[in-house]
């Protein structure tokens, strides 16, 4: 059977002997050599990789930290579970409170969602309540009603969630042999930056710069003050006051790195070169962190030793965005001759 993170790293995470473990397996994410963007960003072969964190049960880096939270609400005897989410938490915990005979309510900003993250949620049962606003007003909701209901948050608010996520850098160091020099991510709410650097501290001596990047019209801790109305076509990280940001700018300060901003053309670039160059197909808000890389490099930004992007997100999770471009399709009749 195949063993999830609680299992492999149960030595370093808080799980005890009375802990049910709720898994789909998760973890254990592929890190690809990435050779030809390497060569775009004008760094030698094989000193750039793409941590696939699209690969875990539900698509997103998510089920790390939820196979822990919801495990550990089933543990203390939960009414249910709540959050509020740009629609990958959403989708994860509704996957692991299924599993868990759990009741899950998720809070959506109402068309600030992809189709791939809502229709997850709707199959795997939670009862889905859209808000009429956008993420940050979405949380307040959420806290409010999990407060007065008794429900337990598994937004990265709860500290298992966190945990769970820091396994990313235990697993890369292994994969690696050792930590590396720089890791490039997409940062929202700013858990999972929290996260990471939290591992690497665990994991051992070695220490990348963590180089967190935001979208330009959601860039609250690059200009140092919360959004009202932050815009991107990265929905994912369309977040204008994030929860985590003392730990964002913790892993900025302590690791030496930086939090940066990207514009929605250059995310976009990222996207298409990664899945055209790569084969790797993420969602929009995962290229942020490559979109960064290949920012800083084309401003002169040294990259000496080995870097890791983390993306973050399947890109089947947004089947929209890709077709709002215009690829080229050929339409023929059956029986022809089709040159090529
Ligand atoms: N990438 C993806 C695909 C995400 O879904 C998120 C966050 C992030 C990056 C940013 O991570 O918030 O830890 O800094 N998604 C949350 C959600 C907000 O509700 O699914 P972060």
């Amino acid at each position: 059977m195949t063993q999830g993170i609680l299992a492999r790293y149960r030595d370093r995470l808080p799980v005890g002997a009375k802990t049910p473990i709720i898994t789909l397996g998760e973890g254990a994410t592929p890190l690809v050599q990435a050779d030809a963007l390497a060569r775009r960003a004008g760094l030698p072969k094989g000193s750039l990789y793409l941590k696939l964190e699209g690969s875990n049960p539900t698509g997103s880096f998510k089920d790390r930290g939820m196979t822990l939270a919801i495990s550990k609400a089933l543990e203390s005897g939960a009414r249910g579970v709540l959050c509020a989410s740009t629609g990958n938490t959403a989708a994860s915990a509704a996957a692991y409170a299924a599993r868990a005979g759990l009741r899950c309510v998720v809070f959506l900003p109402k068309g600030g969602v992809a189709m791939g993250k809502l229709v997850q949620s709707l199959m795997y049962g939670a009862e889905v309540v859209e808000v009429r606003g956008n993420f940050d007003e979405a949380l307040a909701l959420a806290m409010s009603t999990a407060r007065r209901e008794g429900f337990t948050v598994v937004n990265s608010s709860n500290p298992f969630r966190i945990e769970g996520q820091k396994t990313g850098a235990f697993e890369i160091v292994e994969q690696l042999g050792a930590a590396p020099e720089y890791q490039f991510m997409p940062v929202g709410n700013a858990g999972n930056i929290t996260a990471y650097w939290k591992g690497y501290r665990e994991a051992g001596p070695g220490r990348p710069r963590m180089m967190g990047f935001q979208a330009a019209g959601a860039a609250p801790l690059v200009l140092g003050r919360p959004v009202l109305k932050p815009k991107t076509v990265a929905t994912a990280i369309r977040i204008g006051n994030p929860v985590s940001r003392e730990g964002a700018l913790r892993a900025r300060d302590e690791s030496r790195g930086l939090i940066g901003k990207v514009s929605d053309a250059q995310i976009i670039n990222a996207y298409r070169l990664l899945a055209r160059l790569e084969g790797v197909f993420c969602e929009p808000s995962s290229a942020a962190g490559v979109a960064g890389l290949l920012k800083i490099r084309h401003e002169g930004y040294p990259i000496r030793g080995r870097a890791v992007c983390i993306l973050t997100g399947h890109g089947l999770k947004d089947p929209d965005t890709p077709l709002q471009f215009a690829y080229k399709r050929k339409i023929v009749a059956p029986g022809g001759k089709l040159r090529l």
